[in-house]
């Protein structure tokens, strides 16, 4: 596991029950060797004292954003400047509101602000509060934004519910802390990603599409850029906000989507297919918008290209990995893909009334290769993408150092 002696890692806390495991937070932190400084919302001093930390991080706790004492010696700006890495646990729904709509209304959420160094946010919450699209939509802003979401993990919540909403415990923070920010694996690589849906025409105001929101994608080429790689996404429509530090190409159909694909393909090192492409377009796209003269209507539907077999067929081809969602058989029917497209890795996940992917923040994936199998597990879209990137590094350099 990659060091964190001597990091300097700004520790904020937000105000929740899950805040008394902050202190083991940064206990294990000063046990790496790295410097901590702490950071606390008013909130956050309902739950536990700034002495506690004090004493733990062996720096006094700054929770004032205009404190004249503290801002002459290291303020805000600077505890922005100091930190390379800056871990919120527990994030609080309303901190994680304030974030992504770029508040700056105390010291904490000031430093999130003013920072360039990772910033990752552990949320804990109530499921309900987890769960309603306020929160959902603000974490799926400040990940496309280039912030690590880790967890929440389900369980049984301090309030009696079970769901999804607990911090990850401090153990699995501080592993996530370490790959992020460490990671070099795709250093000089290019890789190309495609994500979302496709949206093939039917009229100026109609066309087929499918439930693909483009969060798995996202997270990947995320991931991908955080292990070094020069990444390009190739997306089609979806709400997400093109993450930074990233070429991003928009596109509609699944032909735009392979014309922006065949641009890179003699150039890019790796091709992760993510999106969910159409496989049927409508025949005739009209210009007109079409009158319901009738009570019903045969469309007539075509194949669109396989994008991601072109890619693997093409003569210099990248190392190329595709994406199955499956419904049923889907080992088998993955197994078949990876063989039939001829691709080095396949992700495959389960499609059923206990996964369903579409929209959510958490998938199960399996990665199979022509010689193994790997159960990346049930995790968020944004760990998964980790592991998924970290699994695709060490088998293209083995490929390119055989
Ligand atoms: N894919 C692609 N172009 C298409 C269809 C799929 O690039 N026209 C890619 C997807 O991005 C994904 C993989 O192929 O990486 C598998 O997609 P999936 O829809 O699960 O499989 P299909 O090949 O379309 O087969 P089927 O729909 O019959 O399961």
């Amino acid at each position: 596991m990659p060091s964190l002696a001597d990091k300097k890692i700004v520790v904020g806390i937000t105000g929740g029950i899950a805040a008394y495991k902050s202190a083991e937070l940064v206990r294990r932190l000063m046990d790496h060797g790295a410097g901590v400084q702490v950071v606390m919302t008013d909130a956050a001093k309902a739950f536990i004292t700034p002495l506690t930390l004090q004493a733990l991080s062996g720096r006094p706790v700054r929770d004032t954003l205009l404190d004249s004492s503290a801002e002459s010696g290291m303020g805000h700006i600077e505890i922005a400047r100091w930190a390379d890495h800056l871990v919120v646990a527990p994030a609080s729904a309303d901190f994680i509101a304030r974030l992504a709509s770029g508040m700056a209304s105390d010291l904490l959420a000031t430093v999130c602000l003013a920072t360039s160094a990772p910033i990752i946010l552990a949320p804990a919450m109530n499921q309900g509060m987890w769960r309603k699209s306020a929160t959902q939509r603000n974490i799926a802003t400040l990940m496309a934004d280039g912030i690590t979401i880790v967890g929440p993990a389900s369980g049984e919540q301090a309030c009696g519910d079970v769901g999804p909403g607990r911090m990850l415990e401090p153990s699995e923070i501080i592993s996530h802390l370490t790959r992020t920010g460490n990671n070099h694996s795709l250093d000089g690589a290019s890789v190309t990603i495609t994500a979302g849906p496709t949206w093939e025409a039917l009229d100026p105001v109609r066309a087929l599409s499918n439930h693909s929101s483009g969060k798995m994608g996202y997270a990947v080429a995320i991931a991908a850029a955080a292990a070094g790689a020069a990444v390009t996404l190739i997306s089609g429509p979806t709400a997400l906000n093109p993450p930074p530090g990233i070429q991003y190409r928009p596109v509609q159909s699944a032909e735009e989507m392979l014309a922006a694909v065949e641009q890179d393909i003699d150039t890019c090192n790796v091709f992760i297919g993510v999106a969910a492409v159409a496989d049927y377009r409508p025949l005739r796209s009209e210009t007109s918008k079409i009158k319901k003269h009738s009570d019903s209507v045969t469309l007539e539907l075509v194949r669109t290209p396989d994008i991601l077999a072109r890619v693997a067929q093409h003569t210099k081809r990248p190392f190329t990995v595709g994406f199955a969602a499956e419904t049923d058989r889907a080992i088998p029917n993955a197994r078949e893909k990876l063989h039939n497209k001829g691709l080095d890795l396949i992700a495959v996940n389960q499609v059923d009334e206990t996964n369903n992917p579409f929209g959510s923040e958490e998938n199960h994936l399996i990665l199979i290769s022509k010689t193994d199998e790997i159960d990346l597990g049930r995790d968020s879209k944004t760990v998964l993408a980790e592991k998924l990137i970290s699994e695709i590094a060490h088998r293209y350099h083995d490929e390119y150092s055989a």
